[in-house]
């Protein structure tokens, strides 16, 4: 069993080996003059179980194309199976036609990571779940909740409420109530455009209590923000946010740091930004994504895994 990675997030790949407990195998990425990329595998893998480890984010098409390129390389090499790693599956907001004339990104990745010769998937909180019927691959589609339900129990809540900042949010915070026994709220979202949202209405009773706020993305941070204040309006009391992968742009940093929102939770799936100005709490998901990696390399059960406790 072999675990590579790419430029995408070296650090949390180095941990999820560690903790399987083999160094990071050697693969070398160059690029020509013209910026394609080249990429070489060191060591022989001829048989051997490959994971690549490789979130999405930050510089999705750069990372995306590594990754299709080091699948195609250990196709190539003669190994055995070929598991792509991916902690957060970007281009997954763009999964329904929900206007004439554009894309559905998450299915086109999703077929070309099969045609590179991907074997299977291993990834955690997809926008949404049903993406894991764009493959006819096996998919271990893993939740954060369960690396992050035991910091928001430590906050020690009162009177908790959970609350999905749109529609599409609703499984996880139900996810997250029930498992924290916990009330559950919803908040309508308009999107304006990539970066603006409305918060219009709240369903759910939250007043002097202390709600968080969940999420799969943050990114400009607007679907956070304006849920927040949205939530003061209505009589929240505390406001926490908590999602799994935080794809903070700058101007999502500034709102956060405007809005009434105390602290975020996070995960490390996705390289951190400096978040030295505004309360950031990030949690490992090393362990989680290598133990699912032991698990699938040795036909275990993963089931444990979504375990809360
Ligand atoms: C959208 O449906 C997602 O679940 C997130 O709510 C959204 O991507 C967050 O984006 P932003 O932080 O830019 O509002």
């Amino acid at each position: 069993m072999r675990v590579f990675t790419g430029n995408a997030h070296r650090e949390l790949a180095k941990d999820i080996a560690k903790y399987v407990g083999i160094p990071l195998g050697e693969l070398e990425i160059t690029k020509f003059p013209d910026g394609e990329i080249f990429v070489k595998i060191v060591e022989n893998i001829r048989g051997q179980d490959v994971f690549f480890v490789q979130p999405i984010a930050l510089h999705p098409n750069e990372y995306l194309m590594e990754l299709l390129i080091m699948i195609d390389a250990a196709r190539r090499a003669s190994a055995a199976r070929i598991t792509a790693v991916i902690p957060y599956f970007g281009y997954a907001r763009q999964d329904r036609k929900d206007q004439p004339r554009v894309p559905i990104t998450a299915k086109l990745v999703a077929n070309l990571l099969v045609a590179a010769g991907t074997s299977r998937i291993l990834t955690m909180d997809l926008h949404a779940q049903q993406i894991q019927g764009f493959f006819d691959i096996p998919v271990d589609h893993l939740y954060a909740a369960p690396a992050l339900i035991p910091r928001l129990l430590e906050k020690k809540l009162l009177d908790p409420v959970i609350v999905a900042p749109d529609a599409g949010g609703i499984k996880m915070a139900h996810g997250y109530a029930e498992a924290m026994e916990a009330g559950l709220a919803i908040v309508s979202k308009q999107r304006k455009s990539a970066t603006e949202v409305e918060a219009a209405n709240l369903v759910g009773d939250v007043v002097g209590r202390d709600v968080v706020l969940t999420d799969d993305i943050t990114s400009t941070a607007g679907t956070l923000t304006q849920a927040a204040r949205l939530l003061k309006a209505e009589g929240a009391r505390d406001v926490y946010a908590c999602v799994s992968h935080a794809l903070l742009s700058d101007l999502g940093l500034e709102r956060l740091k405007k809005s009434p929102i105390k602290d975020l939770l996070t995960t490390n799936s996705v390289p951190g930004k400096d978040l030295s100005d505004f309360p950031v709490t990030v949690v490992s998901v090393a362990e989680l994504l290598g133990e699912a990696i032991l698990r699938i390399h040795g036909n275990k059960s993963v089931s444990h895994l979504f375990s809360y406790t």
